[in-house]
């Protein structure tokens, strides 16, 4: 580990993430599948494992699946916890404005078990299991645990919205950043107020306002659009929705169809799913949740839990979360091998 600390310091970004291309398969919680992220490993770029919304034993099952299918480097991205303040009435509230939604999935009534977060147990998975690289999104994690991770000769790469929140992160010591335009999709990774600056403007905000390696993500969905980021002073880019529908995929079909079938201006930023900011395909859910209480993040989230995976049973994609980026219009199916060749 001391070595790899060293190594480090006289190499380029893409050496030190031990990759052939600038790009980075984006992180996708319940998405990203072992043979996903492996597939991004194995075309020269780095994959990601999504593991926001899994245990600590989970997370390393995950990582040894992809040790199994893949000797390349590949991170794994964790979501900071929050602790947001919630009141019984506030989360009651909640509930019964999803009643209605429920009913027309022939739920009368249901659980919602309030998920808790396994982050400490996984930074000492990724730590006891080798992992390289470790991205995260939604905050910054405490000194001791960035100490921890750095001592431990892994690799961290923050998420930032604004330039305010990437000053933030190379504060707190973290090596590389990512600069998320608000065309990008899944959840925004906000953790300072809450700003939808798109990438033409946020790039080089942040690149003038810090001194660590700046990565690209958000809309980017071709090989110009790749280019024109790298030209701009990204020392690599990050790619989600472009992938989504891939073979690898751990997408839902009827997810997948509805983002090969979308048209431009087909996606819309709310917080009804989770009670956090994220982009996705705009179906009835998210029009019925208009002017709805919603209870904050991550409590929505597990109110909402059981009715998309009900809607998805079903297959009722209007009641499903379809989280895609602003170029979702442009993505294709094929495996993730074709679509990354397509970038290079
Ligand atoms: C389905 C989906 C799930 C996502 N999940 C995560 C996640 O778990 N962690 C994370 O840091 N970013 C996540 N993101 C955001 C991506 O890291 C990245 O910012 C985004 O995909 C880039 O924009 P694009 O989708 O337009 O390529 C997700 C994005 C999508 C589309």
């Amino acid at each position: 580990m001391e070595s790899r600390k060293k190594e480090r310091a006289i190499m380029t970004f893409i050496d030190m993430l031990g990759i052939k291309h600038p790009i980075i398969q984006a992180p996708m919680a319940g998405v990203t599948t072992p043979q996903f992220v492996a597939a991004a490993a194995e075309a020269g770029v780095l994959g990601s494992v999504g593991a926001g919304y899994l245990s600590a034993e989970e997370t390393r099952d995950f990582i040894r699946e992809v040790k199994k299918l893949t000797g390349n480097p590949f991170a794994v991205n964790l979501f900071i916890p929050e602790n947001n303040e919630m009141n019984q009435e506030q989360l009651d509230q909640a509930y019964l404005a999803l009643q209605p939604i429920g009913r027309k999935l022939g739920m009368s009534s249901w659980k919602a078990h309030l998920s808790e977060s396994d982050f400490d147990r996984q930074v000492d998975v990724i730590i006891e299991e080798d992992v390289p690289i470790c991205s995260f999104t939604f905050g910054i994690p405490n000194q001791k645990t960035i100490q921890k991770l750095k001592n431990a000769g892994v690799l961290l790469i923050g998420t930032a919205t604004t330039k305010e929140e990437a000053i933030a992160v190379e504060k707190a010591g973290v090596d590389a950043v990512v600069a998320q335009g608000s065309e990008a999709g899944g959840h925004r990774g906000s953790f300072i107020g809450e700003e939808h600056v798109p990438l033409a403007v946020l790039l080089p905000s942040i690149i003038e306002a810090v001194t660590i390696p700046v990565i690209a993500a958000g809309g980017i969905a071709n090989k110009e659009q790749l280019n024109h980021q790298l030209l701009r002073g990204a020392e690599a880019v990050q790619i989600g929705t472009a992938l989504l529908a891939t073979e690898e995929s751990g997408a839902h079909p009827l997810y997948k169809q509805a983002v090969l079938e979308a048209a431009e201006n087909s996606t819309v930023l709310t917080k009804a799913f989770s009670g956090k900011s994220a982009r996705g395909i705009r179906n009835e859910f998210i029009d019925i949740m208009v002017g709805i209480p919603i209870a904050p993040y991550p409590y929505q989230n597990d109110l909402t839990k059981k009715i998309r995976s009900e809607a998805a049973a079903l297959g009722r994609p209007e009641f499903m979360s379809l989280w895609a980026g602003e170029s979702v219009h442009e993505s294709a199916c094929g495996t993730v091998k074709e679509i990354i060749k397509k970038f290079i």
